[in-house]
Parts: C-alpha cells; sequence; structure tokens
C-alpha cells in the first residue's frame, strides 16, 4: 500500500503539471494546424479528470496502509494528521482546491464565465503546494529519479508560464515582467528550501514523522537496546552504506534506498579475512531480537521473517538486501 501511495503520489504530480502547461497554453488563445486549440483543451480536461482518479489512489492507499497511521479524517481537514502534519495538510488543501476546480469545470455553463474563471485561477495555488506537499512529506525526496521528476515538473510549467507572460500582447507590460520575475524568483526559493530543509539530514524528525516512528526505523548505536521496527512483508530492497572498522570490530550503517527513513546498523567482527560475521545488531526485527549467521541478519516480528544480507565491497562501503517475507511463505 505504501508503494502504491508513493507511485500514486508522483503519477498524480506528473499529470497534474502536464495538465497545468496545457492549460496555460489553452489560454494564450494561440491555435495552430498541427496542434488545433480543442485538441489541447481535451488533452488538458481528461488529464485532469485522470489526475483525479490517481488522487483517489493516492489517499485511500495511504489512509488504509497501516504505516503513517491515517484516517479519512486526516485525508480531509488538513493540519490535524499526526505524521508530518503540516506537509501532508499541503496535501489536502491542494487536493480541496482541486475538487473545488473540477466541480466548477463541470458546471461551468451554469456558472457563468467570470465566476468559473476566478475559481480556476486558484489552479495556480493548487499546483505549487501539491509540490511542496509531495517534497515536504516524501520519502522518495532524496532519490536521483524523484529530484529528476520534481525537476522537470517544475520546469516544464514554470517554462510554459514565462512563454504565456512574454507572449501575452502589448498590455500590462510592467505586470508581465514582474509575473516572470516572480517566477524565477520561486523556483530559486523552492531550490533553496529544499536544499535547506527535505534534503538535509533529519528531516524526517523536522517534518513531524511521530517519534514511535522514528525509533521505530532508525537504526540504534549497537550494543544499546533498539526500538522495534514495524517491516511489512514483501520488500526487496537494496540497501547501501559505509562500514567504520575498528580493532575489534567493524559497525555498518546501510540505508534502505527505498525508504531513506528506515536504516540498519550492523556489528560485525573483523578477522582480517574480508569476511564479516555479524555478531550483534542495532536493528531488531521484534521485540525479541534478532538471530545471526555468517553474512547476515535474520528475525521474525509476527508473522514478518526479515533477511538482512550484507556484503563487504571493500575501500569502506557496504551494499545488501533487506528481505521480508510471511513466516512460512
Ligand atoms: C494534489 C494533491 C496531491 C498530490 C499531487 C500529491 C502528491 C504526492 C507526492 C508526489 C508525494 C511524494 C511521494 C514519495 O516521496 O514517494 C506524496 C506523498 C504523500 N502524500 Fe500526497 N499528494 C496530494 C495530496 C495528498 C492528500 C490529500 C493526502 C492525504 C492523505 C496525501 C498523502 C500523502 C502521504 C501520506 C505521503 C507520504 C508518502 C511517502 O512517505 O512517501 N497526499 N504526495
Amino acid at each position: 500500500m505504501w508503494y502504491a501511495t508513493r507511485a500514486s503520489g508522483y503519477t498524480a504530480l506528473v499529470l497534474l503539471s502536464a495538465s497545468v502547461v496545457l492549460g496555460v497554453l489553452t489560454s494564450s488563445r494561440e491555435s495552430r494546424r498541427d496542434w488545433p486549440r480543442f485538441v489541447v483543451q481535451s488533452l488538458h480536461r481528461n488529464l485532469s479528470l485522470l489526475v483525479g482518479v490517481f488522487l483517489v489512489v493516492h489517499i485511500l492507499t495511504s489512509v488504509i496502509d497501516p504505516f503513517a497511521k491515517l484516517n479519512f479524517i486526516d485525508a480531509f481537514v488538513p493540519f490535524i494528521a499526526s505524521y508530518r502534519p503540516l506537509w501532508l495538510g499541503l496535501g489536502v488543501v491542494a487536493f480541496e482546491l482541486l475538487i473545488a476546480i473540477t466541480a466548477t469545470s463541470l458546471m461551468r455553463h451554469r456558472l457563468g464565465w467570470r465566476s468559473w474563471r476566478f475559481v480556476h485561477l486558484f489552479a495556480y495555488a493548487s499546483w505549487p503546494i501539491a509540490v511542496i506537499h509531495g517534497v515536504g512529506t516524501g520519502t522518495d525526496t532524496k532519490l536521483i529519479w524523484a529530484l529528476a521528476l520534481v525537476g522537470v515538473c517544475v520546469l516544464a510549467v514554470i517554462a510554459a508560464l514565462i512563454w504565456r507572460l512574454a507572449h501575452a500582447g502589448p498590455r500590462f507590460t510592467a505586470l508581465r515582467v514582474l509575473g516572470i520575475a516572480g517566477c524565477c524568483a520561486a523556483t530559486a526559493v523552492l531550490v533553496v528550501w529544499m536544499a535547506a530543509g527535505p534534503l538535509e539530514h533529519g528531516w524526517a524528525k523536522a517534518a513531524g514523522t511521530p517519534a514511535d516512528l522514528l525509533a521505530g526505523s532508525l537504526g540504534t548505536p549497537a550494543g544499546t537496546p533498539a526500538a522495534t521496527t514495524t517491516l511489512s512483508a514483501g520488500l526487496n530492497d537494496p540497501l547501501v552504506g559505509s562500514v567504520v572498522q575498528s580493532a575489534a570490530n567493524a559497525t555498518a550503517t546501510l540505508t534502505d534506498t527505498r525508504d531513506r527513513t528506515l536504516q540498519v546498523v550492523i556489528v560485525a567482527n573483523s578477522d582480517g579475512t574480508g569476511t564479516l560475521t555479524v555478531t550483534r545488531s542495532g536493528v531488531r526485527v521484534c521485540a525479541t531480537s534478532a538471530t545471526f549467521s555468517n553474512s547476515g541478519v535474520t528475525g521474525q516480528c509476527g508473522a514478518v521473517l526479515a533477511t538482512i544480507q550484507v556484503v563487504d565491497q571493500g575501500n569502506g562501503s557496504v551494499s545488501g538486501t533487506l528481505a521480508t517475507r510471511k513466516a512460512g511463505a
């Protein structure tokens, strides 16, 4: 479910950005023979409806999945969730603005052009709010593909807006220049905020992840009793990290590349032969501690069996996998 939340979130963001770009292009009233205006308009309308479909999946799966302990009220009343309340709340605001835009568009003929257009301008607010929600709430924000997707979405919308403002005719020149400067400034602010916030170490805590989720997902220093982490069955996640050698042992700290909030700390004895023999671990997959074998850690939490395999790559780096399955399956 959590994978579906993340996948549908990004799909909705890409479709929403494409729909905003097409909306900006249709508002320019320009029509080309090979790209007539009615084609752009119907594509804009259909993409917007598809955004709605993916958002329903996004919201349903985030509520059904037990990880963030969200309920349906959190999905409709902004800023009250216990999981990253501000950033999640912005998603709710963006979603509700989109509902207003869709509803008024479907009733456009009854509402009249002026009222419809007034509400439709909210689209411009809903898109950046959705971008900030995705970046601020998302687990995948730091991954290259996620950064690339957000980058492409932002550049496409900003480029469309600048093009629109630059081709809007001779009237209101000062306002249009101000608009273009505003677009560039907003992009710069987004980049600086991302670098100082969501891309920084410790964002999960700063963003308002509940303490029990943080304790469950972060590795603890070797030897100290570790917090219980809730793992779901069906994971097969690559781990990457580094290993620090001391005279007595080697400590490998690995991060789950699919879920950056999940870290695994493993202490192994270093016998000088290049083989790491795991002796104890900072990760516990359940209230009872895990069992150790030569190359990994296996433990059971309720019905979930987790295996962590680690390979010493040399030069201080380690890689591995975290696999979980239903016990007995
Ligand atoms: C226009 C509306 C929305 C858009 C475009 C959107 C998009 C996104 C994106 C792109 C992410 C990042 C996913 C990741 O990093 O893997 C995300 C995360 C998330 N969204 Fe939304 N979202 C919207 C509204 C909502 C609403 C109304 C909820 C209410 C339940 C919600 C719940 C979540 C949750 C729980 C996450 C965190 C998933 C994770 O940790 O990866 N979103 N959203």
